[in-house]
């Protein structure tokens, strides 16, 4: 198998593009994609400050990555949930990389430790709060990319969602007809009312088994467990589903979510309309000032009770 491009040896083929890359050749692919869609979603520019969500995993490593190689200026946060070895291993790999790679392109990592603000780890929180792990963990995650990225004046907060992701949350979506969360699904969503960081997901072009590839052949290292608490989650089924119908017919995930953001984007602008949505709904928090639909947000209302439960 020879690269498309140059002719060398491949190392790795991509049915979906029907094409095969060589290291170099591949990293230009890569690269290309994440150009496509910071500039066909206009995300950022060479001058914003852009704060890049990191778990540790191969995708927002990769991600933190490709923007410094491609000449933006990019910090991150990284969130140590406390969950057990798993957080002490990914928190490891994400100074690690801060420190021999980020810290070369002058860009900083921040640090928000659940354990020291809640006196907690998210299984505890979870109990104290009777809710599942995984929504208490997206909320203290959404609280804190907003809370870190307006503090810092950072221009836009970046995840790495891949397509695999995005593709699957559709299916789930769609499954559902979930209308309200259909609308939000867009890879660019702009700061709704003053106190919303705006955040984009530069990966949304690229495959989870591609983003692997990447971090690989560039010697990024990264936590290959998933999270202990994402066991039987109904994504990873949707994933499951999605990578059959791919091998089946390649070019199937692509199809499916970058044809909804089309059809999202002729219909009815999901910004404009969620914009009105929010700004008739949302109010600052009495506690903390981020804007919550309720007098107190539910991060605030949350640390309260953590703070009650210790005393
Ligand atoms: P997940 O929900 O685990 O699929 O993660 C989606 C994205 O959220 C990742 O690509 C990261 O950008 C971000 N993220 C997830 N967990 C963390 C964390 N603990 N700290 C910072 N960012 C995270
Ligand atoms: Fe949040 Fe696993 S990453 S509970
Ligand atoms: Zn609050």
């Amino acid at each position: 198998m020879n690269c498309t491009k140059c002719k060398t040896k491949a190392v790795i083929d991509l049915p979906r593009h029907n094409a095969a890359f060589c290291k170099i050749c591949f990293n230009g692919y890569i690269h290309d994609q994440v150009a496509k869609a910071v500039k066909s979603d206009r995300m950022f520019g060479k001058d914003d400050r852009i704060l890049v969500a990191v778990s540790g995993g191969k995708d927002s490593l990769a991600l933190w990555d490709i923007l410094l190689k491609m000449g933006y200026k990019a910090d991150a946060l990284y969130v140590n949930l406390g969950i057990g070895s798993y957080s002490e291993e990914s928190h490891r790999k994400v100074v690690t990389f801060a420190e021999t790679v980020a810290a070369v392109h002058g860009a900083k990592l921040h640090v928000h430790t659940v354990q020291e603000e809640a006196g907690a780890g998210i299984k505890e929180l979870a109990q104290i709060i009777h809710r599942p792990a995984c929504s208490t963990c997206g909320t203290i995650k959404r609280y804190q990319f907003n809370r870190v990225a307006l503090e810092g004046e950072y221009d836009v907060m970046a995840t790495g969602h891949n397509l695999d992701d995005e593709a699957a949350r559709l299916l789930g979506n769609v499954l559902h007809w979930q209308d309200e969360y259909l609308d939000k699904q867009s890879p660019n969503l702009p700061a709704s009312v003053e106190g919303f960081a705006r955040k984009v997901k530069p990966l949304y072009r690229l495959a989870e088994r591609e983003l692997a590839a990447y971090s690989v052949l560039n010697r990024i290292d990264y936590i290959v467990e998933e999270c202990p608490m994402a066991k039987g989650a109904r994504t990873i089924l949707y994933k499951e589903v999605l990578n059959r119908l791919e091998t089946e017919s390649p070019g199937t995930k692509q199809t499916f979510y970058w044809k909804f953001l089309e059809r999202q984007k002729q219909a009815a602008p999901a910004a404009a309309s969620m914009a009105e949505k929010d700004q008739a709904m949302l109010h600052p928090c009495s506690v903390c000032r981020q804007p919550t639909t309720a007098e107190i947000c539910s991060y605030c209302k949350m640390m309260a009770r953590a703070k009650t439960h210790a005393s």
